[in-house]
Formats: C-alpha cells, structure tokens, sequence
C-alpha cells in the first residue's frame, strides 16, 4: 500500500494537487478551487481482495486524478478532494468500509481492537502502518458538496444491454457473521459414527443449506460461504472446529435479516442434533443505501450529453459511496465489466469505456 500510495502520490502532484494520507490510511489528493467552498470527493478503495482483479477500487481513484488532469490548471468554484480510501473489502479483519467511515464519521472506535487471525489489532496494524489511530477524528469530512465514485459493475448486466455506462441508484445491504462449529476431535481409525462429533460434517450440512436459501427467498438474495478453515486439519483426525464466514445480501433489509435469522437457526438445530455447539459472531451489519436522486440524475444528464445510453442499475457489490451516502449527496458511474468477471484476475475494463467515464465524469463537473 506504501508502494501505492507513493506512485498516486506522483501522479496527484504532478496534476497539480497537495496530497496527505489521514489517520485511517486514507490518501487524500486536495485541488483546490477558485475560492474556499464545500469540496467535491472523487474517489474508490485502494484495497482489494486475495487474488484479485486490477480494477475493482483503484480505477476509480486513478480517474478521480486523470478527472483533475483534465481540467489542466483550471479552476472550478469548488475544491475537488480525491480519495483512495483504506480497507474498504474488509479482507484482513473482517470489518469493512474503515477508510471511507472514518472520512463519513461514522467508525466506531470499538471496532478498532478488531484482530486479524494472527491476533494484530487494526489500531496495532494502523501504527505499524506509520499512523497514529488517535487522529482518526481528525479524518472527518467537514461540510461538503457531496462525492463521486466511479467503479467497474462487477457483474454480467451492462455487458448483456450492451451499454458502456450506467447510473448506480442504490446498493444493496450487507451482513458478514463468522460461524464456528465446536465438535470434538478423536481419532479417524478407531471412533465409530455414532460416537463422532464431527465439526466439518456438520458445517458442510449446514453450507448446503446457506446454498438452498436464495431458491426459498424472495428473489434478489444471495448467501455466500467464501472463507473456510478446520482444525486440528489432520487427514487421520475428525475435525473439532469448523470456522466459516457469511455473506448475505438483498436490497431490502427485512429480507436480508429474516435470511440470516433462518440460516443462524439452521445452523444451531445442526449443532443440537450432532451434539456439537456453534457461536455465531456478526461482524457487520450494512443496511441498504440508495444514491442521492438529485444527483443521479445529474449523473444520468452527463451520460447522455457525453453521447451514451443512460442506464440505471442497482449495486449488489458494496461501495464506500454507501458509507458516505448518509452524510453527503452521493452518485456512482458504473463501468462495464467484459465477462461479468471481478474478484478474480480476469477482471479487466474497455479502454473505450474509461474514456466514456471521463467524458461524463467532465460532463459532471459542469452540470455541478
Ligand atoms: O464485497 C463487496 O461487495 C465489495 O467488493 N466490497
Ligand atoms: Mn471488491
Ligand atoms: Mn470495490
């Protein structure tokens, strides 16, 4: 990341911006305007996930700069702040959106003795960074005209419609909970059925259902089991724990929290009948959020004007656009996604379709 930082260090600077990186490890590339104003945020998520892509977060801050770049030196009647934010996957500690909540106002100081799975506190992880936790208040934004995101969709749609471009208007919501089956370990060769307390069996039992739930939900839901480990993880030994993660979403929260209710119950009458325990531990809780209307209209106007097809979609891909949407006006652009691929090395984006993007990214900051 210091690495990253550096080369969009560079870039911001020689693009004429004054750059800083706040307590949360957020970097902050400052154009300033014709006079003191409210700033417009232009920014996404330097952070990604294991084995990723090399779009999903970055392109957004990288066109946030060339946005800048193409204004040469010429000044608007607003400051435009571009941001990187920090952690906003949530990949190391569990917790998401770190960055772009402290920037919001909205981080919970709790959640900075979060650990990793080697026992590494995020505030420990925050100073072995270089930066001192204790200025995250200071990373709070002030008044501001409201935020930009541009991302890549990270799905199949706009490639089907054959649209380069599409206006966000609202992200799903989220839940992340770590399930943890405790059984017991004995020996592979010597311990009958009836005697076992298998924890993988009955994790496996219960990610068949998490798999089952999106065909009896309304439609729209999606559950995920992404990460997986046992232990002690020996080949001639039943397994004592089986720890899994969730990830559950769906545009309506009511159906989001009665999918996790169902599924944390499921696991519970699999554990009572195996006679094993489970702990079930919710790590986040993100309701859905809809983009400002005002603005995505602006944003649906600039498309047009740019000479494109103005398309309107929602996100089920979380974006720090939710985070800020509470306290600022907030749209998103969405970039096409070849192949409906993200998360993944394959994830790639049309040259054409960046340069759509900065069309109506300039479009944009007219219309403001
Ligand atoms: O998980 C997500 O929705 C995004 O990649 N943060
Ligand atoms: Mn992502
Ligand atoms: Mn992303």
């Amino acid at each position: 990341m210091h690495q990253v930082h550096a080369q969009l260090r560079t870039w911001m600077e020689q693009a004429g911006m004054s750059v800083s990186i706040d307590a949360a490890g957020n970097l902050r590339g400052r154009y300033a305007g014709i006079a003191p104003a409210p700033p417009l945020y232009i920014g996404s998520h330097l952070d990604t996930v294991p084995h990723a892509g090399a779009f999903d977060g970055v392109l957004g801050v990288v066109l946030g700069i060339a946005l800048v770049e193409c204004l040469e030196q010429r000044r608007l009647k607003f400051p435009i702040e571009v941001l990187g934010f920090s952690d906003e996957e949530g990949a190391r500690f569990g917790t998401a959106f770190l960055g772009s909540r402290a920037l919001a106002g909205s981080l919970d100081p709790a959640t900075l003795e979060t650990c990793d799975a080697d026992g590494v506190s995020i505030a420990e992880a925050i100073r072995a960074f270089g930066l001192d936790p204790a200025g995250i208040p200071e990373a709070r934004a002030g008044e501001a005209a409201g935020y930009l995101e541009f991302h890549i969709e990270q799905g199949p749609l706009l490639e089907s419609l054959g649209g380069p471009l599409a206006a966000v208007e609202k992200i799903v919501g989220q839940s992340r909970l770590e399930f943890v089956f405790e059984g017991h370990a004995n020996h592979a060769g010597t311990t009958p059925l009836q005697f076992r307390r298998d924890a993988l069996a009955a994790a496996a039992e219960w990610i068949v259902a998490v798999e089952a739930e999106p065909a009896m939900a309304p439609v729209g839901l999606v559950a995920t089991v992404g990460r997986f480990e046992v232990a002690p993880g020996a080949a001639n030994v039943i397994p004592a724990t089986a720890r899994a993660s969730l990830d559950v979403r769906h545009p309506d929260d009511d159906v989001r929290h009665e999918a996790v209710r169902r599924l944390s119950d499921g696991a519970r009458q699999i554990a009572a009948r195996r006679s094993l325990s489970v702990s079930v531990r919710p790590q986040m809780d993100q309701p859905a959020v809809a983009m400002d209307p005002g603005w995505t209209e602006k944003l649906e106007h600039s498309i047009t004007a740019a000479g494109f097809r103005a398309h309107r979609m929602s996100s089920g891909a979380g974006h720090d656009a939710m985070i800020l949407a509470p306290q600022m006006p907030a749209a998103m652009l969405f970039l096409r996604s070849p192949g409906g691929i993200s998360h993944h090395p394959d994830e790639t984006v049309l040259p054409e379709d960046v340069a759509a993007a900065l069309a109506v990214g300039l479009r944009f900051l007219e219309e403001l």
